[in-house]
């Protein structure tokens, strides 16, 4: 390990360095959020505008957190009035399509995991001088009801003061609001004063408005202006237990959370792993939390506790009543686990499955709860073998929760066992709130209300999952789906569950035309809505999937991903940057192993701080695919003489084109482009009859039929010379000289990869001039006044963006400004007419 820790120690170092030096020559002079949350579904935009203060174009930077549970939808960046749209494609064909990036090694991931609920986002973009960019990003997600409330976290660290920042979330419920909180780093200091919230009914706005002084005011604000986040919870009124359905535009959603019904009395077994690698702060947060749970059960609820290493220790045989007296004396046995050994997960779930099946189930909710930080090493450690013996055994009777301490879990292994067993996986952070993070998931499922929950939608259709083994109060359960009928106007919902051992039914039925139930500014949220959810699930379930089944509903989630633009782990978003001539590529983090690491800022700094250097490492080794360079145009330079700036035109690759010819002297130039590439892979001269000049990026071959001549790029400098042909081959140039026209060939390489680029030096006035770098005697007038910039060339008005373009007739490819216009106006010819079959 000791040998790759330099190296990103390096790069970190450098990163920071181009940070600092950006903030000085970079302006961001607006930063908007908004958010808007309709019946619980969310839609954030971020919008960033920032102006190049420098002389000289350089790298702007744009980088946001995004919670990991939302999908982005839509990345958009516009420069100099052009847009630049990010697409989501399927990840395959994405892959497929940049395979020969791949190699170049070049990578950076886009998105990445930060801490628990957080995801980066990060991109930068070329901007000329004293040009300005927009980026605007925007993501969804369905908030979730925990421990009854709603959190929508907004996350805002511009790095830089800003004149014009606002952040605006408006909230529209059905029922009525019936609490909001603001809080979150960004709500303290000064900046308590920049929140405004505004309730209605049914409305809830908050609008953070901060001044730049007050920018600097907050808990973990500095001089560099905000950093932090804005957490906003609420909770709805629910006067109906049937729970509230919501239509519209040929979709529902049914959130269902009663508050009406008693706790169910519950069984709950603990299954705790004491071995070797709990040592030290794991195993005192597990008994600090354990202590805490065993004071918060009720008194008719039944309890039991396993420990385990490569011996499975139970501290009674049976299940015990949670009397006061049991539970002194399981605190005390929970004082005394040690960390020891190895670690057999098998037989401690097997006897955790054991004792709670034994306890009479009537009226009852039964959980087994497993917290372990290791894979399986002793015993039996197949885990294919393990996940089938515990589901015979738990044979779908109650739900299995897997906690996994840290990150030497196998954390893939722990959701499949718990979501093939009707339970979920959740992970805790190694960190010093870990035993909080214990507590608060088993508040979680601390109050059983309902048991074997089935809802049922005559009038709907491709309904998201229907069939739930618990309902914990505090929570919701969320089903949506398509409505058969658009035509009929009532919607009809049926819940059954069991309550203590008693049957209940929930029967409902509302009138779908209800107009104050959507704004119609946003009657798509609802469509999204299951979109979102449905492709949620079908990611979910697909690791208890195999073979055709897993195939097809794959397929189904990438479908949906794809018509609704989600980046998801199926699909990547390409995002194409204008001068660079490259493309990025935004994936979705994956959550597993040690790749998911916290920022490394909160405990036992040195040693998180490498786990997060390492984990950049791994995104460079695993994630070829993320940025890589490509061009889907080449762009042409074109000097007019009494003009400062320069015109240019964009033919697309790949091609193979005519650059230059003259008749007159029997002097030809064509060029080919692949795919994917910058310039030129091949150039090939003809002069007169006899001379043939090809020239490609490795070797230049000569022939003019006496003489066959061979040299290679990167050797010494050499000459060849004939009455009319002069060929001077330098180590990254070749200057040919045929009759009157001299062109120098560029060898360039960018990104690893070599192409060539012509410039013309040398041409006679008199020549007859065609081919794509043939016209010499165009001009052009700026026309005045009118809202898109408008050229006047050869007397027609042709709409002009100015751009830049990397000028690679120099080798030190500055970046020039140009109007670029379409080929057709200024060739007066169609690309077509440019093309050979042949070099
Ligand atoms: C964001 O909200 C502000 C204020 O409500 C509004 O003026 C602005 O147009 C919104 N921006 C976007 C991108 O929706
Ligand atoms: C930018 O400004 C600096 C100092 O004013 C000057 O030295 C430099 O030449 C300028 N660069 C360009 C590209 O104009
Ligand atoms: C459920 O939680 C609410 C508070 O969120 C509480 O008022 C209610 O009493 C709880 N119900 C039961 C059965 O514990
Ligand atoms: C919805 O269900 C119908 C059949 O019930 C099916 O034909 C259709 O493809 C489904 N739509 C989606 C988006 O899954
Ligand atoms: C509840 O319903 C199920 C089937 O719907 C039935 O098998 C069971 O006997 C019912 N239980 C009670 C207590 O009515
Ligand atoms: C190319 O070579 C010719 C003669 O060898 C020389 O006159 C000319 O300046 C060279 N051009 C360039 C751009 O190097
Ligand atoms: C220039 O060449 C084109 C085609 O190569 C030809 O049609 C045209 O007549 C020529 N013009 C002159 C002035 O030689």
């Amino acid at each position: 390990v000791n040998c790759c820790c330099l190296y990103p120690f390096l790069s970190a170092a450098f990163l920071y360095l181009l940070v600092s030096y950006q903030k000085q020559n970079v302006d961001i002079y607006s930063f908007y959020i908004n958010s808007t949350v309709t019946s619980r579904y969310a839609t954030t935009v971020i919008t960033s505008r920032v102006a190049n203060t420098l002389n000289e174009s350089q790298g702007i930077q744009f980088e946001v957190k995004i919670p990991k549970n939302a999908f982005i939808s839509k990345f958009r960046m516009v420069i100099e009035g052009t847009t630049y749209d990010g697409v989501v494609k399927g990840k395959e064909e994405a892959q497929q399509q940049y395979n020969q990036a791949v190699s170049r090694g070049q990578s950076a991931g886009l998105v990445k995991s930060v801490g628990r609920t957080l995801e980066d986002f990060k991109t930068s973009v070329t901007v000329a001088a004293f040009s300005k960019v927009t980026f605007e990003l925007t993501y969804e997600e369905l908030l979730k009801r925990r421990l009854g409330k709603y959190e929508l976290l907004i996350n805002a660290q511009p790095m830089q003061l800003v004149a014009d920042f606002k952040m605006d979330v408006h909230i529209q419920e059905k029922p009525r609001i019936s609490f909001l909180e603001v809080k979150g780093d960004l709500s303290t200091g000064d900046l308590t004063n920049a929140i405004k919230i505004t309730r209605a009914d049914k409305d809830a706005w908050v609008t953070f408005y901060p001044t730049r002084d007050q920018q600097t005011t907050c808990r973990s604000c500095g001089e560099n202006g905000l950093n932090g986040d804005l957490l906003i919870t609420y909770d709805v009124e629910r006067q109906n237990p049937q729970g509230e359905v919501v239509v519209s535009n040929g979709y529902f959603v049914h959130y269902f959370a009663p508050s009406d019904v008693s706790r169910i009395p519950k069984n709950v077994v603990f299954i705790i792993d004491r071995s070797g690698s709990m040592h030290g702060k794991k195993i005192d947060q597990t008994r600090l939390a354990l202590l805490r749970i065993l004071s918060d059960l009720d008194e008719d609820d039944h309890f039991g506790l396993i420990t385990f290493d490569s011996e499975v220790s139970l501290w009674k045989r049976e299940l015990l009543k949670a009397t006061e007296t049991n539970l002194e004396n399981a605190k005390s046995f929970v004082k005394e686990i040690r960390d020891r050994g190895a670690t057999d997960i098998n037989a401690a779930v097997l006897a955790g499955v054991d004792m709670i099946s034994r306890h009479p189930r009537e009226g009852t909710a039964s959980i087994l709860i497993l917290l372990t930080d290791g894979d399986p090493t002793s015993g039996e450690t197949n885990i294919d073998k393990i996940m089938a013996n515990i589901k015979e055994a738990i044979g779908t009777k109650f739900p299995l929760y897997c906690l996994g301490f840290g990150y030497d879990v196998n954390f893939d292994f722990l959701t499949k066992m718990s979501l093939e067993n009707g339970g979920v996986a959740r992970r805790i952070y190694e960190d010093s709130d870990a035993d909080l993070q214990l507590q608060g998931f088993y508040d979680e499922v601390a109050v059983p209300l309902l048991s074997d929950i089935q809802l049922k939608y005559p009038g709907g259709t491709n309904l998201t999952k229907t069939s739930f083994s618990l309902y914990f109060n505090g929570s919701e359960i969320v089903v949506s789906g398509q409505i058969t009928d658009n035509s009929v106007e009532s919607f009809t919902t049926e819940v059954i569950a069991v309550s203590k051992g008693s049957n209940v039914t929930y029967q409902d039925t509302i009138m779908t035309k209800d107009p104050r139930d959507v704004p119609p500014e946003n009657e798509d949220f609802m469509q999204r809505l299951w979109a979102y959810l449905t492709v949620k699930q079908l990611l979910e379930r697909q690791v208890l999937l195999k073979g055709q089944e897993k195939e097809d509903e794959m397929k189904e989630a990438l479908k949906l991903s794809l018509k609704y633009q989600f980046v998801t782990p199926l699909t990547s978003m390409v995002v194409t940057k204008p001068q660079e001539e490259e493309i990025e590529v935004a994936e979705k983090p994956k959550e597993e192993g040690r790749q998911h690491t916290d920022d490394g800022t909160s405990n036992g700094p040195l040693v998180s701080q490498i786990n997060f250097y390492l984990y950049r490492t791994l995104i460079l080794r695993n994630n070829h695919d993320i940025l890589i360079l490509s061009p889907k145009v080449n762009r042409f330079l074109l000097a007019v003489v009494g003009q400062s700036k320069l015109l240019c035109f964009d033919i697309p690759v790949p091609h193979k084109l005519r650059l230059l010819q003259d008749s007159a002297s029997e002097f030809s130039m064509n060029g080919e482009s692949l795919s994917e590439q910058n310039g030129f892979h091949q150039i090939a001269f003809h002069y007169k009859t006899n001379h043939h000049l090809i020239i490609n990026t490795k070797s230049i071959s000569y022939r003019n039929g006496q003489d066959n001549v061979e040299f290679l790029w990167g050797q010494e400098p050499t000459q060849y010379n004939t009455d009319s042909v002069s060929l001077v081959v330098l180590e990254n140039e070749m200057n040919v000289t045929m009759g009157n026209i001299g062109v120098v060939i560029l060898s360039h390489k960018k990104d690893g990869v070599k192409f060539l680029w012509p410039a013309i030096w040398q041409y006679s006035k008199d020549a007859n001039l065609t081919g794509v770098l043939g016209k010499a005697d165009i001009s052009y007038e700026e026309t005045e006044g009118s809202q898109t910039p408008t050229l006047k060339i050869k007397d027609k008005e042709v709409k002009t963006s100015l751009e830049t373009v990397s000028d690679y007739r120099l080798h030190s490819t500055p970046v020039r400004e140009c109007w670029l216009v379409p080929f057709q106006a200024m060739m007066e010819a169609e690309i077509s007419d440019f093309t050979v079959t042949q070099l």
